[in-house]
């Protein structure tokens, strides 16, 4: 035994809000049709949460199941890190208003703001942190309320995204849970997805709203090209430092953006992994950074991931972000 502490994940939850929003109801709000939307993304429905229902809200839930699944107590928590690009505010961080909510008053928390692939940045940053023994656990959340920042009037955007939250309990392990872990970055490409208004260079105006600039925009089929890419380079690097081969990975966690992105990268890992994906964007669209907890979640609970398991996770979004993990279940 070599001392070195390492990092696991021993709990996951995920809470979806109850409306469900259906291609058939998008028909009649822009200029699409169900078989646009089922052809050219393969979703079929979405959730949207309540008015009066915010992120820190859906993370709670999400969180509580996890902690519950754990068998960590809310007072034992150490750490909360939130992935959103739709935090309840700007500051104080979502992380501080789960933190309250759940009664953590040993845990400190922050937001991490890495859009689709933020989960898989605040899970990196939460295995550091459990790794190097400053903490024993770590709670990492990915929460999304996307339809506030979501036009209604574009048909471009809104059959794509949904609400929803996912989230896992981290714990001090004597061997390797978290096996490899490959981020990466390019703010080159920081206008073809972005939220342009809001921040400082962009504060709320009535032109602001007019413009509609506090809502998603996207450079749709150029980031489709650079998602395919990267995820799949970020696949093959995280299995490559895992000490691992394609046909190792037992079950593949991807971002749920796109099911023509999602089939592109399976069949270029190579034959037979398609086989292995979970997806479930059928039923939740694209959740940016709670797509993949949501997914993790429901697979365990679907028994497609136990103990022994090998998982790649793999994302892409806003930024442009990326990453990929790999993780063993213990
Ligand atoms: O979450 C992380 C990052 N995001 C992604 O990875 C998303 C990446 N991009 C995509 O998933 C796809 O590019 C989209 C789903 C956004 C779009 O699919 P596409 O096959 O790339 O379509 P397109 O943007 O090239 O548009 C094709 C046509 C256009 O019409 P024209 O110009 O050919 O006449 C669009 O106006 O489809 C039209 N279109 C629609 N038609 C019906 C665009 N949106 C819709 C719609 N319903 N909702």
């Amino acid at each position: 035994m070599s001392g070195k502490i390492h990092a696991a994940i021993t709990g996951v939850g995920k809470y979806a809000p109850e409306k469900v929003l259906t291609n058939a109801d998008l028909e009649k709000m822009v200029d699409t049709s169900d078989e646009w939307i089922r052809t050219r993304t393969g979703i079929r429905e979405r959730r949207i949460a309540a008015p009066d229902e915010f992120t820190s809200d859906m993370g709670l839930r999400a969180a509580r199941e996890a902690l519950a699944q754990a068998r960590v107590a809310p007072e034992a928590v150490e750490a909360i890190f939130v992935a959103t690009c739709t935090p309840d505010r700007i500051f104080p961080s979502t992380a501080c208003l789960i933190q309250a909510a759940l009664g953590a008053k040993r845990a400190y928390g922050f937001d991490i703001s890495s859009a689709c692939a933020g989960f898989l940045m605040a899970l990196d940053a939460a295995a550091g942190a459990v790794e190097s023994g400053r903490v024993r656990n770590a709670l990492v959340i990915g929460a999304e309320k996307l339809s506030a920042a979501t036009d209604w009037t574009s048909r471009n955007t809104c059959v794509l995204f949904g609400d929803g939250a996912g989230a896992v309990v981290l714990q001090a392990a004597d061997r390797p849970g978290i096996r490899s872990t490959l981020l990466g970055v390019d703010g080159t490409l920081a206008d073809f997805l972005s939220i342009p208004a809001g921040g400082c260079r962009l504060p709320a105006s009535e032109e602001t709203v007019r413009q509609r600039l506090h809502c998603m925009h996207m450079a749709g089929r150029e980031t489709f090209k650079i998602a395919v890419a990267t995820m799949l380079e970020a696949a093959q690097q995280a299995i490559a430092r895992a000490g691992l081969t394609v046909a190792d990975i037992d079950c593949m966690v991807p971002h749920q953006a796109n099911m023509r992105i999602v089939e592109a990268v399976a069949k270029r890992l190579g034959d037979g992994v398609l086989e292995r994906v979970f997806i479930n964007l059928d039923r939740y669209g694209n959740t940016s950074a709670a797509s993949i907890p949501i997914a993790l979640a429901e697979a365990v609970a679907a028994g497609k991931i136990a103990s022994g398991s090998k998982v790649l996770m793999v994302a892409f979004g806003g930024g442009l972000s990326w990453g990929g993990t790999v993780v063993e279940w213990l």
